[in-house]
């Protein structure tokens, strides 16, 4: 037996960091690294960075700080601490963090954690190490042996089926980061999805940078698109809830959109960037759409699915923004009246084409209409909440909520949901009233038996 080590991971980004960073424990169980709870009794402490804004990117560095102070204090009581950087700032900025940060003992790029056992020997010996290997291929075939998900028992995982991105949008470092769009065999993601269901998880998001740019063999010949997948898992005993993100407009083909009509697992929400509503930029976006063609797959996605959850990201300030273009996107927001967005200022990265534009919008410009454009954003969040009171609804619970006597669960919309009841709800789909609504969560009261399941997705918001 190797000795008990001890590890902690601290996660930055998006969803698929997250997954990542759950296989790169799954990978160091082997070499004897059981979680911890905080850095400060960690043998080995991971990064999972994210580069894709300069705030996220540099929150790296003022975290390397903190950990030198723990590191020198673990050194003066003769105990070693190998602190190591993954994820996409290790990926576009390896070198120099080597260069910048002599605590760092190594550096993994996205497409390396399977090597990271390895890895954590040389360190351990006094070597300090980079990797940052392309492509995906190796890292999902290797890394599929312990999964430590078991032990923590989710109801709801995630499951990475696709990787990498060939969309090269104008502003985004993923493609850099993340390497070339890779699809993991449909054999592969329903070994695992049948692991997890039998480990008693209830719901999975498929999870890709560019997930409905999923193709593959079907699992008895033939082509698959993400809709023959979602149907397979779907078919899997024990899995009553699908998710998928993320996913780009061009990749949204006609199975996707009939998927959520005849998939009853396949939750009524739909997260489809469209970033801008403005033709121009999203042309010098390189989107390869326009904001008409956007409204008519939504069109087409509210007709499959009549009530479905619709949520976007979105960018202002890109290069070359005018007050116009601002306002289209503010037309488009009006329009399409979402459930639930995220917007962000646009943040010129290092290597992207947009970057070097010599038309940047002033950062006070920026600041103006993002508060604009989130304060759209939150009255349509909590309209679409608000609708919610009085309904009844199927909701996933799996966690304590937030006062003793309560459990918190997902509604079919992804809405956090609190309500008075025991923890033998915990890993049930059970059937409630929603009381109240707050912008952000609802609190409802149980009105049946968890056995509601299947027939949740009949449920629907009728306003
Ligand atoms: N693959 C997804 C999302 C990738 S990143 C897609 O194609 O939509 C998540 C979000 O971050 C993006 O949707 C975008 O809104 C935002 N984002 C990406 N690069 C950015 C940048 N340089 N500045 C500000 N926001 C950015
Ligand atoms: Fe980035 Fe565009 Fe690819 Fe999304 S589609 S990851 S925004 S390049
Ligand atoms: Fe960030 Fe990389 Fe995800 S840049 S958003 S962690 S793909």
């Amino acid at each position: 037996m190797p000795v008990s080590r001890k590890l902690f991971i601290k996660t930055f980004g998006c969803q698929m960091n997250v997954y990542d960073s759950g296989r790169m424990s799954d990978a160091l169980a082997a070499s004897g690294y059981v979680e911890a709870a905080s850095p400060d009794e960690a043998d080995l402490v991971i990064l999972n960075t994210c580069h894709i804004r300069e705030k996220a990117a540099e929150k790296v560095f003022s975290e390397l700080g903190r950990l030198r102070l723990l590191k020198s204090r673990r050194l003066e009581e003769g105990r070693r601490m190998i602190i190591g950087v993954a994820g996409c700032v290790a990926q576009a900025q390896g070198e120099e963090i080597l260069d910048r940060a002599p605590v760092v003992d190594l550096v993994l790029g996205p497409q390396a954690y399977h090597k990271l056992p390895e890895i954590e020997q040389r360190v351990r010996s006094g070597e300090r190490v980079i990797e940052m290997d392309f492509p995906a291929e190796e890292k999902f075939e290797r890394l599929r042996g312990v999964d430590r998900r078991a032990a923590a028992a989710p109801v709801s995982a995630f499951l990475a089926v696709q990787e990498g991105c060939d969309k090269f949008c104008t502003f985004c470092v993923v493609p850099y980061t993340r390497g070339a769009e890779y699809s993991r065999p449909s054999g592969q993601i329903l070994e695992e999805a049948r692991k997890l269901a039998g480990q008693g998880v209830r719901e999975i998001t498929l999870l890709g940078q560019n997930v409905n740019a999923w193709s593959g063999g079907g699992e008895h010949g033939g082509n698959w698109r993400l809709a023959d997948l979602l149907g397979a898992v779907a078919a899997l005993p024990g899995i009553e809830r699908l998710r998928y993100t993320t996913s780009h407009p061009r990749d949204m083909d006609d199975s996707l959109i009939e998927a959520h009509g005849a998939l009853p697992q396949l939750m009524p929400y739909l997260h489809l960037p469209v970033q801008s509503g403005s033709d121009r930029i999203l042309q010098a976006m390189n989107r390869r759409h326009n904001a008409e063609d956007y409204l008519r797959i939504l069109e087409r996605v509210r007709r499959a699915r009549p009530g479905i959850a619709l949520a976007s990201d979105f960018i202002v300030g890109f290069p070359g923004e005018t007050d116009a273009d601002f306002e289209a996107t503010m037309d488009l927001v009006r329009e399409v009246n979402y459930a639930q967005s995220y917007s962000f200022k646009y943040s010129p990265r290092p290597g992207t084409p947009a970057a070097e534009r010599d038309d940047q919008v002033d950062e006070a410009l920026k600041a103006e209409r993002l508060e604009r454009l989130q304060t759209l954003i939150n009255a349509q969040q909590l309209a679409f909440n608000a609708a919610c009171e009085g309904r009844e609804m199927a909701v996933l619970f799996d966690r304590p909520g937030r006062r003793p006597g309560q459990m918190a669960g997902r509604s079919p919309y992804l809405q956090a949901v609190h309500a008075e009841a025991g923890p033998e709800l915990a890993g049930q789909v059970a059937r409630v009233r929603i009381v109240n609504a707050g912008a952000n969560s609802l609190t409802a009261e149980l009105a049946g038996p968890a056995a509601a399941t299947r027939k949740e997705a009949e449920l629907e918001i009728r306003s």
